[in-house]
């Protein structure tokens, strides 16, 4: 059934349990989330990176809210990482359950007028909206410590971030990363602890492939109520297809089953198996 992600995301606030939000990109991952979600009894996320709105456009939005409206356990369609107003309305019409307004290009100000903005567009929509303060870094950037320390959330912002956007959910910056991790990952796990002690909507964190199941666990501990997931299921997706001969809907299939693996393990981890909402309106 197709969920808002708001339910979602305050039943997991309130059962101390993550979601999973899985970036699909066509209807071999679709599947494969959908099938593991339903296997493990779990609510999920399926989240539309921009990039993959531009390959896909309306017709992928279309194909995750129909598989959502389908599947057995409830499912929300997330837009995640958008900049672009244009974006975030033609998802929003599309029919989307929620959006990431992401301002962390941006000084504070901006990002506080920005994301304020994306929120009261989606609210009218009756979708929600995460949004991001500090920025993520990717694999390649290269900062020093004092550099990555910088662009970390600020637990003195936080509250009042969240106060005058409105939003929905939190993503913040602790160390993770978009992509593989450069080295062992660390994450700084007093500052997750400090932004939780000032806000009250549910923490999201990015960059979730690469992350040993321990820091996984302690950040759920810690309040995280959802996990974006990508760069472990594009490298199961492409070694099935690396690997593959013969039969197109027998190499299919083996990716489907490739990702699906993937977010079974994820489900487990994040404590989201055997927890559907009592109550999943359907949008
Ligand atoms: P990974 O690719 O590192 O799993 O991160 C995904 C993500 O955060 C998408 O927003």
């Amino acid at each position: 059934m197709l969920a808002p992600t708001v339910e979602l995301l305050r039943a997991a606030q309130a059962g101390g349990y993550a979601l999973g939000a899985f970036n699909v990109y066509n209807l071999e991952g679709v599947k494969a989330v959908v099938a593991a979600a339903q296997d493990a009894d779990s609510p999920v996320l399926l989240q539309i990176h921009p990039k993959a709105l531009d390959y896909g456009g309306t017709p992928l939005i279309a194909l995750c809210l129909a598989a959502a409206v389908n599947a057995s356990v409830p499912v929300a369609v997330h837009l995640d990482h958008s900049t672009s107003r244009d974006a975030i309305q033609a998802a929003l019409g599309a029919g989307v359950s929620s959006i990431m307004a992401d301002g962390s290009h941006l000084d504070y100000n901006a990002n506080v007028a920005f994301t304020a903005e994306m929120t009261r567009l989606a609210h009218e929509q009756g979708a929600a909206v995460e949004a991001e303060l500090g920025k993520i870094s990717g694999t390649e950037d290269g900062l020093t410590v004092a550099e990555t320390a910088a662009r970390m959330t600020d637990p003195a912002q936080a509250a009042d971030f969240v106060a005058a956007t409105g939003i929905d959910a939190l993503a913040v910056c602790i160390g993770n990363v978009h992509g593989p991790y450069p080295g062992e990952p660390r994450l700084d796990f007093d500052r997750l602890d400090a932004i939780r002690a000032v806000v009250e909507v549910p923490l999201v964190l990015h960059g979730t492939s690469g992350l040993p199941d321990a820091l996984v666990q302690r950040a759920v501990e810690l309040g995280v109520c959802k996990f974006n997931v990508n760069t472990e299921l594009r490298q199961a997706y492409v070694g099935a297809l690396g690997a593959a001969a013969g039969d197109l809907l027998d190499i299919l299939n083996r990716a489907v089953h490739a990702m699906q693996d993937v977010v079974r393990a994820k489900i487990t981890l994040f404590g989201s198996a055997r927890k559907l909402p009592t109550n999943p309106k359907n949008v």
